[in-house]
């Protein structure tokens, strides 16, 4: 009873720390594969695509356009590279894909390289993923799906979600921009939060552990309460 009592007035000392305290962040870990899931930042599209989770529209042979799906799952991505990659920013992102399963790449499209409506496509392809796209940790102590690259000078602009047709209907298809460029109207804007899936890649080459977020809809929570 003394002890309780002892924990609640710390309980209530903590409630009511001063302001200057630094806000918690939330607590995430690391895990070999992990689901990519849309926090919209702002210009919400209707219905919301708040945690919807990245996955692949196929367009062709081992060629899909990344798109998000309502569909809680999404696709398991991975780190890959060796940790000195990881650690300078010369690794990229991976997914398994076909059947049976062989490594595809996340792809950003590069400021030369738009579709018809000036927007910077990104890819799920058979291959290689573009080298820099990353998980940010350090100094960022929130980890979110980054893309930056010194040879392309390339750093880390945003990402967008825009309601677009594809070959089989409307789709919400992701896009990267630049720091300079403007999110198109109609678009929203997205970071991707890592969620934690477990090891299930069987093809995995040179997976690096990847932060992530046990459960992204307990970060909602998490903001909701600290406000
Ligand atoms: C998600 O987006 C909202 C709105 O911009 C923001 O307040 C919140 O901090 C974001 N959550 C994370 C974990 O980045
Ligand atoms: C995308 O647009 C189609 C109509 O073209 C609509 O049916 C669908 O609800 C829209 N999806 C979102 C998430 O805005
Ligand atoms: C980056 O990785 C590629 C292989 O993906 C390698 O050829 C290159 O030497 C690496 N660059 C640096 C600076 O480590
Ligand atoms: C875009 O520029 C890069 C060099 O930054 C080059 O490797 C690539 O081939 C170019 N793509 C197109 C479609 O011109
Ligand atoms: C993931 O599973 C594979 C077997 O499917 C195993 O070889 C590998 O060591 C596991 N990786 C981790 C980090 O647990």
């Amino acid at each position: 009873m003394a002890t309780f009592l002892l924990i609640s007035a710390l309980a209530a000392l903590a409630m009511t720390a001063p302001t200057t305290t630094a806000p918690s962040s939330p607590a995430h870990t690391t895990s070999p594969n992990f689901r990519l899931l849309a926090n919209v930042t702002s210009c919400d599209l209707t219905p919301s695509i708040q945690n919807w989770a990245l996955t692949s529209y196929h367009v062709g042979a081992g060629e899909a356009v990344a798109v998000l799906t309502s569909d809680h799952a999404g696709r398991a991505f991975y780190v890959a590279g060796s940790p000195t990659d990881v650690r300078y920013g010369n690794a990229s992102i991976f997914s398994d894909g076909g059947t049976p399963p062989f490594p595809e790449g996340l792809v950003v499209s590069q400021a030369n390289e738009t579709d018809d409506q000036g927007r910077r496509s990104v890819r799920i392809n058979a291959g290689d993923g573009t080298i820099g796209v990353a998980l940010a940790a350090f100094p960022n102590p929130i980890p979110s799906l980054t893309y930056g690259n010194a040879a392309e000078a390339e750093s880390f602009g945003g990402w967008y979600a825009c309601n677009t047709t594809l070959p089989y209907g409307a789709a919400i298809a992701l896009y990267y921009r630049s720091l300079q460029e403007a999110t198109p109207g109609g678009c929203a804007d997205v970071t991707l939060l890592p969620e934690c899936a477990g090891n299930v890649s069987t093809v995995a080459a040179n997976a690096q552990p990847g932060s992530c977020f046990p459960s992204v809809a307990a970060i909602d929570e998490h903001d909701a309460s600290a406000t």
